[in-house]
């Protein structure tokens, strides 16, 4: 691996000290004496997002009905407002991206818009690897049409139980395939997958392309735009900060504006029209009128705050450090943990992983049981994952350091061996 590294203490404190970005770290709460490793999963809480939480809580507070039209920043038009900050994380024009409702329900809402069930295209290519909640919205989708799952999902299985090789994705788009929809990053493994190849296969015969970006927002820069995907779903409380249960977004490909939104309601109405409460339903068009119900402000408030944190650092510097970070990691992984039966599930190279690493062991949820009791928060998946997410806003190489020195002592005394094989609840 690579060879600009040591695996000397000294020497992850020398990578902090030159680290361009160090200071980012004093915006966030960090957790007494524990190390994070689970951003990929519940990104820390920065001030920022305190601040924009406190202001519009306090708004209401002093302002009652008034906060909608006269807030400092207006919460009607407070959803629209974020998206555009919100848009260049994505490479999407800023009416191309809307924040609303959890990835799972945007999940329902463009299937819901784009699945064409009286067509030939009446398939949805989907891989075996991708979180689970995208299935359940595909397939309650299609049973919502009276159709059989099982005969409209054509399931792209792993070669390797970890990735999914984009050939395969390929060889599955045949005439009878009406969308593809993908996680850009694999929750488990952290493989980035090559979403501009597989957008400009898609589009030559003819078929949708979408992804869920839930693993890569806020880790991995994106082009939606440029790469002409025409669809996109993900979550803002992971690498984004954004809060638990965090408002989610959705980016619809201006070229499909003018499609009735699967899910209507009444936030996605013309806005300039939506008081006139009319019956005839005539929605924007743009994003927003994949909107439904009204915003969960005080779970949008939180990403306001994060945003400004990301616009300031650069989504291009974060992911340079993000990359060095995981690279030392494995470097530290394969040096200081030889022997003690780990792989490293990711790929290696930069351009097909994301922001995590995924450490394999037969022995990976009581190791990781026994890391959390040392203070180190990493997260566990099925059957032999633990992942481990070093964030670059907030996350000191030597914390990288010490979450493997803390491996190699639970291995040496073989800690895990006291802890239930039984997973909890949350893991
Ligand atoms: C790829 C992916 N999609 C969706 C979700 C969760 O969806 P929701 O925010 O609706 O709970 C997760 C959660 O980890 C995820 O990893």
């Amino acid at each position: 691996m690579e060879a600009e590294f040591k695996t000397a203490e000294e020497f992850s404190k020398k990578l902090d000290e030159k680290d361009e970005l160090k200071d980012f770290r004093d915006r966030f709460y960090l957790l007494k004496d524990r190390i994070y490793m689970d951003g990929n999963s519940l990104g820390l809480m920065s001030k920022d997002s305190e601040d924009t939480l406190k202001r519009v809580m306090n708004e209401w507070q002093e302002m009652g009905i008034d906060v909608w039209t006269k807030a400092s920043s207006p919460l009607f038009y407070y959803a629209e407002k974020i998206s555009q900050k919100l848009a260049p994380l994505v490479g999407a024009d800023e009416d191309e991206v809307i924040v609303h409702s959890s990835t799972t329900v945007n999940i329902h809402s463009v299937i819901a818009t784009f699945f064409a069930p009286d067509t030939p295209r009446n398939k949805i290519v989907l891989d075996e690897l991708n979180f689970p909640t995208d299935r359940y919205a595909v397939e309650s989708q299609i049973r919502l049409k009276n159709l059989d799952p099982e005969k409209h999902i054509v399931e792209i299985k792993s070669r390797d139980g970890r990735t999914i090789d984009e050939e395969d994705v390929v060889n599955a788009m045949q005439d009878d395939v009406g969308i593809v929809f993908l996680p850009s990053v694999l929750y488990r493994s952290g493989q980035l997958l090559d979403m501009a190849y597989l957008t400009e296969r898609a589009h030559e015969k003819g078929i949708l392309i979408g992804f869920d970006l839930s693993h890569s927002v806020g880790a991995v820069p994106h082009k939606l735009s440029e790469w002409g995907v025409d669809f996109a779903v993900w979550c803002n409380y992971k690498y984004l900060n954004a809060g638990p249960g965090s408002v989610a977004a959705l980016y619809i490909n201006r070229r499909h504006f003018g499609k009735e939104p699967g899910l209507a309601g009444w936030h996605g109405y013309i806005k300039a029209k939506q008081f006139d409460l009319l019956n005839e339903f005539e929605h924007e068009r743009h994003a927003g009128g994949w909107q439904t119900g009204t915003t969960h402000i005080f779970s949008l408030a939180p990403l306001e705050g994060s945003l400004k944190v990301f616009h300031e650092a650069g989504l291009g510097r974060l992911r340079e450090k993000s990359l060095h970070m995981t690279s030392y990691m494995m470097y530290l992984i394969e040096e200081i943990l030889k022997g003690y039966g780990f792989s490293i599930g990711n790929p290696r190279e930069n351009k097909r992983r994301g922001g995590h690493v995924a450490l394999e062991h037969q022995e990976a949820l009581r190791i990781n049981e026994a890391l959390k009791e040392r203070g180190v928060i990493p997260d566990f998946r099925p059957p032999n994952v633990i992942r481990l997410a070093p964030a670059a806003l907030y996350t000191q190489y030597n914390e990288v350091w010490r979450v493997i020195a803390i491996i190699k002592d639970i291995m040496e005394e073989k800690a895990y061996d006291k802890y239930s094989k039984e997973r909890g609840v949350i893991s």
